[in-house]
């Protein structure tokens, strides 16, 4: 297959952009700055006392900001914090657990299941939603909301559905205080935003240099546990959902246990794919050293492999650095496939499917 179209004209890349992704993607600073400041500027807050754990329950871009939130707190929270992608909640959860229920539609009903069995067991419950049906419980059940702007695609909604769990965690004083982190990154990706943006040559962009090594490939994603596992399953779901492709992830040290050995047949086939590896200098000792040995070892086996680093001071810099890249990096390859980034029509097609039955 031959590249749809050439990713320096800036014109061609968003005439077959129809719902706007480059346009939220160039608004995401300012998403995460109206996130931080004016979304859970008059939100009450339950009354809580003992919380001993934490779920963030959704689906597919409104579940993504847990897993960052998870990342993010795991050396700042006392609590445990779980991500839910499933209609019935965990055993443990209880009146002391705080649960994020996450749909930007409000309308998923793996999410409104999951909120009812919330309800249910008394726990304590924020939303976080466009509206919907989980808005509208919400209101009825007398349920804190954060109302989210409508009008992205949920999976371009990040700021908004993971900046709110920051804040309303450390308003609760689970979490130590945030904003100058935020601020921090939301002026970085600000920056990264020029580099990487439509206007941005090939030749100076990396993303748009990653698009052009994954066309016509299977990219394989890999993170590191703890950091950046996170944004390797963030680059797979946007691959998915932008550029119409597969793509695979999976973490290490784990694959070092597994993933590895398989890599040897089907020859022809393993030649077919580019393994991105997502890098951090502050990642684990042992891990980098493990990365190295990887490269050797997959280094006849699959087609290339591509490291990418995390730039940036704070942590959420270094991760809003690295998911930037591949939000980009996935719409530019949508448009090398000549594939409109913005709808996800079997999406719709599974849940139009899934009400009528
Ligand atoms: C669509 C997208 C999906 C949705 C998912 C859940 O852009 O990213 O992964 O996020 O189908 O829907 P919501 O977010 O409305 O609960």
């Amino acid at each position: 297959m031959n590249q749809f179209c050439d990713l320096n004209g800036v014109d061609d890349l968003r005439c077959i952009d129809t719902t706007g992704m480059f346009t939220a993607l160039d608004g995401l600073p300012a998403q995460c700055a109206e996130a931080c400041w004016d979304l859970v500027k008059n939100i009450e807050l339950p009354e809580i006392e003992a919380i001993s754990n934490i779920v963030v329950t959704g689906l597919g871009g409104s579940a993504i900001g847990g897993d960052l939130l998870r990342v993010y707190a795991a050396d700042k929270i006392e609590v445990p914090i779980i991500v839910n992608r499933d209609y019935v909640l965990p055993k443990f959860v209880g009146p002391d657990t705080l649960v994020f229920a996450v749909s930007y539609s409000g309308n998923t009903e793996e999410t409104l299941s999951a909120y009812a069995e919330a309800r249910a067991r008394g726990a304590s419950i924020i939303a976080i939603t466009t509206g919907g049906k989980l808005g509208e419980l919400a209101k009825k059940d007398g349920i804190p909301v954060v109302g989210v702007p409508f009008g992205v695609s949920p999976r371009a909604a990040t700021g908004f559905l993971f900046i709110p769990t920051l804040r309303v965690l450390s308003r609760l004083g689970l979490l130590p205080e945030v904003t100058d982190e935020i601020t921090e990154m939301i002026d970085y990706i600000r920056k990264l935003s020029r580099v990487l943006g439509p206007e941005a040559e090939s030749r100076e962009n990396q993303a748009k240099q990653i698009a052009a090594t994954l066309f016509n490939k299977i990219p394989v994603i890999w993170g590191s546990a703890g950091t950046t596992e996170v944004v390797a399953q963030r680059w797979k779901g946007q691959i998915n959902e932008n550029a119409k492709a597969p793509a695979y992830w999976n973490v290490l040290p784990e694959l070092n246990h597994n993933e590895i050995v398989g890599l040897q047949f089907p020859a022809e086939i393993l030649k077919q794919l580019h393994v991105i590896i997502l890098r951090d200098d502050r990642d684990h000792p042992r891990v980098q050293k493990r990365i190295e040995i990887t490269k050797e070892v997959i280094q006849k086996s699959v087609g290339g492999f591509t490291e990418v680093w995390a730039s940036g001071e704070g942590v959420l810099s270094r991760l809003f650095s690295l998911i930037y890249t591949g939000d980009f990096a996935s719409v530019y390859l949508a448009a090398l496939y000549g594939v409109d980034p913005g709808p996800v029509k079997v999406i719709d097609f599974l849940k139009q499917e899934l009400q009528a039955r």
